[in-house]
């Protein structure tokens, strides 16, 4: 049943020549909607459909928090870019810890996924982490326990 909405939503947006982003993310939308995050052979099918390299879909589901490719419900962002540096790596290396955080980026509760950047273009405010699309400035281990406590308060 998934699978025929899947190659619907394919389809309509196949032969139309390359994308412009809009579509291509509205395109992911309709499919996570289906499937609830968008795995990576659809996220495949979905650049040829949009007849773009996968990188580029890649970068977009890296730019829009709230496509998921898996079904956590909270996205982490660590920017560990040249100026955030040290103690962005730093900031990475806890949360692995704390949240248990697999091979896949995903907590060992399942709910929490965990990723690098390598900026987040608010390098003077560094270092930065962005959580379901918001970016936290001056992150510190303090902080970084009270947010996660929060999302995890709502989770
Ligand atoms: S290096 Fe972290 S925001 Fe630019």
């Amino acid at each position: 049943m998934e699978e025929k909405q899947i190659e619907e939503i394919l389809k309509h947006y196949s032969g139309k020549g390359t994308l412009p982003q809009e579509e291509i993310v509205e395109m992911l939308r309709e499919i996570q909607e289906t499937l609830g995050c968008i795995p990576d052979d659809v996220r495949e099918r979905a650049a040829q459909a949009a007849q773009v390299k996968p990188s580029v879909v890649e970068l977009i589901m890296k730019w829009y928090p709230s496509l998921k490719r898996a079904p956590y419900r909270h996205r982490i962002l660590v920017c560990c870019g040249k100026s955030c540096g040290g103690r962005g790596i730093e900031n990475y290396d806890w949360l692995k810890r704390e949240l248990q955080v697999g091979n896949d980026g995903i907590s060992a509760d399942g709910t929490i996924k965990v990723e690098t950047i390598h900026c987040l273009k608010q390098c003077k405010y560094g270092p930065n982490v962005m959580i379901d699309g918001k970016i936290h400035q001056a992150v510190t281990k303090e902080k970084l326990k009270k947010l996660i406590t929060e999302i995890r308060g709502i989770a």
